[in-house]
């Protein structure tokens, strides 16, 4: 299966990412699994060189960490493959900037910024061309990025209208609970790298006295009824799809074995150091080797480079351009 997603190094990763997207992931890898760190994504930020270097690398080792195998897949960074840019421009000339403005991740963030990056706004069409370049089935993502996936749909399905049938049209896909993990001190907010605060993210690099802390000062109402409901009881709700997306059950199996948010709370905390103290182990010993992460980027390019060049040329040649 033909599977392709991308993640920005824009931080520690956090639960968020992790459940509802990276252990996707390493579910669907097999040798025809994409996986990209889309570091020119991250230039729509204001990250420092030397941070975005760091941060590129040490997303590998907590790739690595969380069970993805370069044996298995192909992990690789977009910039090193240069067909990502190029696509992208071809693809903002079917994209409309009707359809960019209607973007509610754009809107949101453009929202924040005074004078934001002309990059914010055709982000979308970039994310496309990472898609449609692997000729992806299946994109593993969270819920957030559902709506940039309907425009990759459109876009695809209007070149091919347009051209000639060029390009697959990818289906996205969502795991069944924690698709969209909330901040745990703002429960209508999504858990976000930018905007939650500390105690609102568990990262894979808590420890775990952290991760108990966040999780028992995790913020719920205070009538003590264990119950699955986002309309009423949001923070716990959330609690309990994290909780259900470790162990495997529904969220409402879970809520069914507690009578207290305290005991929910400390079960959910062991539940979540299991998970991830040892990823934080494997991830420094990942860390330590950087001479490694570089090798295996390189590598992943070269791979990934000789399926997005046949892509690109094809989309190249079908709108007229010499080559
Ligand atoms: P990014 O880097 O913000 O997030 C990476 C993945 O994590 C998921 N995610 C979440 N899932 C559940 N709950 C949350 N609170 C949460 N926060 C983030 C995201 O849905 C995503 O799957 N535009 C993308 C990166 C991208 C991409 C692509 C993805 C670029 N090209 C091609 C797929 C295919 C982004 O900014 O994700």
């Amino acid at each position: 299966m033909r599977v392709l997603s991308g993640i920005q190094p824009s931080g520690t990763m956090h639960l968020g990412n992790y459940l509802g997207a990276i252990k996707q992931w390493v579910r669907a890898q097999n040798p025809e699994a994409y996986y990209c760190i889309v570091d020119l994504h991250a230039l729509t930020l204001d990250i420092s060189p030397t941070q975005l270097q760091e941060q590129t690398l040490s997303l590998l080792a907590e790739l690595l960490a969380s069970g993805l195998d370069v044996e298995e897949c192909t992990i690789f960074l977009q910039s090193q493959v240069s067909y990502h840019a190029q696509l992208s421009w071809l693809l903002e000339c079917v994209a409309t900037y009707g359809e960019l403005t209607r973007m509610t991740q754009f809107k949101e963030k453009g929202s924040r910024q005074e004078g934001f990056r002309a990059g914010l706004f055709t982000y979308p069409v970039l994310m496309a061309s990472d898609i449609l370049l692997y000729d992806a089935q299946e994109v593993p993502v969270g819920d957030d990025q559902r709506q940039h996936l309907e425009l990759t749909r459109n876009i695809a399905e209007r070149f091919n209208n347009r051209y000639g049938e060029t390009f697959k049209v990818p289906r996205g896909v969502q795991p069944p609970s924690a698709a969209r993990v909330m901040d745990l001190q703002e429960p209508t907010n999504k858990m976000s790298k930018s905007v939650s605060s500390d105690l609102g993210k568990v990262l894979l690099t808590d420890s775990p006295k952290d991760i108990e802390k966040k999780i028992k000062k995790a913020v719920t109402d205070n009538d003590n009824d264990v119950h699955y409901d986002w309309e009423t009881k949001p923070g716990l709700s959330n609690l309990l799809e994290i909780y259900s997306s470790i162990s495997s059950e529904t969220p409402q199996q879970v809520a069914q074995r507690y009578e207290r948010y305290g005991d929910l709370k400390n079960d959910l905390a062991q539940v979540l150091i299991a998970e991830i103290e040892p990823i934080t182990k494997r991830y420094f010993e990942y860390l330590n080797d950087p001479a490694e992460l570089s090798r295996i980027l390189h590598q992943g390019a070269q791979k990934a480079s000789a399926v997005a060049k046949g892509t690109y040329e094809r989309a190249a040649k079908a709108m007229g351009l010499l080559g």
